[in-house]
């Protein structure tokens, strides 16, 4: 029988519960060529330490090569009984070459294979991550360039508050996602640290090489302590609080898309390609994506919440709970890079329907501010007085159901005979954002200068 590779000590088989309940085999196939990769490196520094014969080696290693490529081309029977993946790869190894498969766990643990074989898959997300977020960002800089001149409204509560402009509104979700690149950055930098060499937990008395196996991997240098080497996740947490917060930013830039989309709204257009239908109201044009992006935030958050709470009671060094890691933090990955290729697609896709977004702009007498703004600057009043005689100009437009601008002089002039017929001049939505100038403000100068900055940057 196969599980009796590490069974010596044992008269029987496991129950088919303890099988089930203790296999990872399903989930853990996805390291395979990580788990090969580690191999293949082990099995190097062996021998070129002389704990393992060159021939061995080459033996090893075309089984692995063999074994690498019956994966990829699908050919490969995974087999529960053999637990995980480790054992399932070195099982087949003494199929193909024999005795000598059993060389290559020489100064190994399946704790520090394990803990490499982790690292590495999930140093390939945070660059998979990396990769993806460029992308975005490259996409909203585009967006965000085409449209720096087109007005929209900005809101706080959800109330029409000051006109800004489209290209504004994307660049502060380049600001985010600039952050979360950051943050996939730093922490990869953090995490690439080789745990191979810690064996079980204390090391081993064989003559290993950790630094060539370290440099073998691409690792920075190999981990300084070998309990922490097969006790740390802390990286698998660095990047599902990374992949959470992303999500947060995604899913707000989402639920914005679906509002857009409303016709109530009608900010934006996507295309049939972004967009699905009703089965049963033939009018309809749904955001789906938007909604399920703004969905899946869940999955993610939940997956950093269950990761930080399976470490949290835990000793050192290695504990089976931590077989806990893999499955949602594999799934948090998939989650946010189908996410961050959906988002590409939508921004890309959008259309602003600019004549609608220009009349909301004006909406809710947006320019309020830039009218008692106009008082301060050109007439000298007082900020807060400049606030009152605004808010009674705002009743007395209310009153007459006109907006701010078509107030006649005559009759602003009855709430205070300060006001000039200049004042016209700051009450249009295209003079309020273009007056906007303020470092970070929404002038479309400012914006097209932070537009390049960050393709500088990128
Ligand atoms: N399948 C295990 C995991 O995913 C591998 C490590 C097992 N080590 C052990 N001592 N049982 O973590």
């Amino acid at each position: 029988d196969k599980c009796m590779l590490i069974r010596g000590r044992f008269a029987t088989k496991l129950t088919d519960v303890m099988e089930a309940i203790n296999a990872s085999i399903d989930f853990d196939q996805q390291m395979a060529m990580q788990d090969i990769d580690g191999s293949l490196a082990h099995s190097e520094m062996l021998s070129d330490q002389g704990i393992i014969t060159k021939e061995d080696h080459q033996l090893i290693a075309s089984g692995l090569s063999n074994i690498r490529q019956e994966i990829s081309e699908g050919k490969f029977k995974f087999s529960r009984s053999l637990e995980d993946i480790h054992m399932n790869v070195e099982s087949r190894l003494h199929d193909l070459i024999g005795m000598v498969a059993g060389r290559l766990h020489t100064a190994r643990s399946r704790n520090d294979q394990v803990a490499t074989d982790f690292r590495l898959w999930v140093r390939d997300a945070h660059d998979r991550a990396d990769e993806l977020l460029g992308e975005l960002l490259h996409t909203l800089l585009d967006r965000a360039e085409e449209h720096a001149n087109t007005v929209m409204p900005g809101f706080t509560h959800m109330q029409s508050a000051q006109p800004i402009t489209f290209g504004h509104h994307l660049m502060a979700y380049v600001e985010m996602f600039g952050r979360d690149l950051s943050r996939v950055r730093d922490s990869r930098r953090r995490m690439n640290e080789s745990p191979l060499g810690a064996a079980a937990l204390a090391g081993t008395s064989f003559m290993i090489d950790r630094d060539k196996t370290a440099r073998a991997l691409r690792f920075d240098r190999p981990m300084r302590n070998s309990l922490d080497s097969v006790s740390d996740r802390d990286f698998a947490v660095e990047y599902l609080s990374f992949a959470s917060l992303s999500m947060v930013h995604l899913s707000r830039l989402s639920e914005e898309i679906v509002l857009w989309m409303s016709p109530l709204f009608d900010f934006i257009k996507l295309s049939d390609e972004w967009t699905t239908g009703s089965s049963i109201m033939p009018q309809k044009r749904n955001p789906d994506a938007a909604e399920l992006i703004r969905g899946k935030v869940g999955r993610v958050n939940g997956s950093l919440a269950g990761l930080l709470t399976m470490m949290k009671g835990l000793p050192l060094a290695f504990s089976k709970d931590m077989q806990e890691d893999k499955e949602q933090t594999f799934d948090a990955a998939s989650t946010l890079e189908i996410c961050l290729q959906a988002m590409i697609g939508m921004v890309s896709d959008m259309q602003p329907v600019k004549e609608r977004m220009r009349t909301a702009a004006g909406l809710g007498h947006a320019t309020a501010t830039d009218l008692a703004d106009w008082l301060t600057r050109f007439i000298g009043i007082p900020f807060r007085e400049a606030h009152h005689i605004t808010g009674r100009l705002v009743r007395e437009a209310d009153h007459r159901g006109v907006s701010l601008e078509e107030i006649p002089l005559d009759a602003m002039q009855a709430v205070d005979g300060r006001i000039t017929a200049d004042v016209y001049i700051v009450l249009g939505v295209d003079n309020s954002v273009n007056s906007r100038v303020s470092f970070g403000g929404t002038a479309p100068a400012n914006v097209l200068k932070q537009v390049a900055g960050w393709r500088n940057r990128l």
